[in-house]
């Protein structure tokens, strides 16, 4: 099950993913973050016309964060969420349930079977949290695109955007005891796609490589215009090939928090990095939770080509 707020790098995640044999989506939820709820569902909708998965439920998820106001990020994303790619929307209607409820459902008929892959801000998995305390027995796996661990954030100095969007959010479900692996910007700002990788997947040819490379020029401009580079970060899509193949990166176990009040550090992913010294022998400064696996190194030009 993917949770997402499409978003470039999420389609493209979602497309990938749907490409892979082994790989079974079972349903589709949304959230704010890069676009609103709805226009996410939209976007996702149009994405699975693309991969032919006309089939996938997507249930619109949490239209605002917790505690805080919406924010959106048009300016990454473009003004729908998917550069502006001009393309006949869906003809498909959206399941009549929320995410949150959509994902306890589904956690309750199978329970330990299924993987939920998150790739924006926690705000449904807190709902879905709130509404079944037991859904970290429930739920076999998370994998969740978020946090910067010991680099500086994308959305402020300190904050990655998946965790920043909904700091609340993100804190209550790190906490809860789910089996989770984080993705955070220290692995992902190593998966960069250049011209050369574009060139490829333009070459391509068919209808979900056109589709990708459409929709990824609107990404590239904001990275050459912005953040004068012209190589572009691809964080889902790294958290969608490490969800399949975990083997790819290197992982720490670290219990981490989200800093929920810091006047400047609103939205960090905390944890003690004393603990990643290989000879630590430390309880480390947060001891009330369980660990996590954090995502610490990845071999980037493999996770490239299979994105490919
Ligand atoms: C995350 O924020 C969003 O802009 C991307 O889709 C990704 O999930 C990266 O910080
Ligand atoms: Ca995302």
């Amino acid at each position: 099950m993917i949770d997402t707020d499409p978003g470039i790098d999420d389609a493209l995640a979602i497309l990938y993913l749907a490409t892979r044999p082994e790989v079974e989506i079972v349903a589709i939820g949304t959230v704010h973050g890069n676009t609103t709820a709805h226009q996410a569902a939209l976007n996702i909708l149009r994405v699975l016309d693309i991969a032919d998965h006309p089939d996938v439920p997507v249930a619109v998820g949490a239209a605002r964060p917790l505690a805080q106001p919406l924010h959106t990020a048009e300016f990454v994303h473009g003004p729908d969420g998917l550069g502006g790619h001009p393309g006949p929307p869906s003809t498909r209607d959206l399941a009549g349930t929320s995410a949150a409820e959509q994902l306890v459902r589904l956690a309750r008929d199978h329970p330990g079977g299924l993987t939920l892959l998150a790739l924006g801000p926690l705000t449904n998995l807190a709902l879905a949290l709130l509404l079944e305390p037991e859904l970290p027995h429930l739920v076999g796996r998370v994998v969740a695109m978020g946090g910067a661990l010991a680099v500086p954030g994308n959305i402020t100095p300190y904050a990655e955007a998946n965790l920043w969007h909904d700091p609340e959010a993100a804190d209550l479900v790190l906490a809860a005891g789910f089996d989770l692996t984080l993705v955070p910007l220290d692995v992902t700002e190593s998966v960069r796609a250049d011209r050369a990788w574009y060139d490829a997947l333009a070459h391509a040819g068919t209808r979900r490589a056109r589709f990708a490379t459409a929709i990824l020029r609107h990404y590239g401009t904001f990275y050459e215009t912005v953040l004068g580079r012209p190589e572009y970060t691809l964080h889902d899509p790294l958290a969608a090939v490490l969800t399949l193949d975990p083997a790819l990166a290197e992982h720490r176990m670290l219990p981490v928090a989200v800093e929920l009040t810091g006047t400047h550090t609103r939205g960090r992913l905390v944890a003690d990095l004393r603990l990643l010294a290989e000879d630590a022998d430390l309880p480390g400064v947060i001891t009330d939770r369980a660990p996590v696996a954090v995502a610490t190194a990845v071999d980037a030009p493999i996770v490239l080509d299979r994105l490919l």
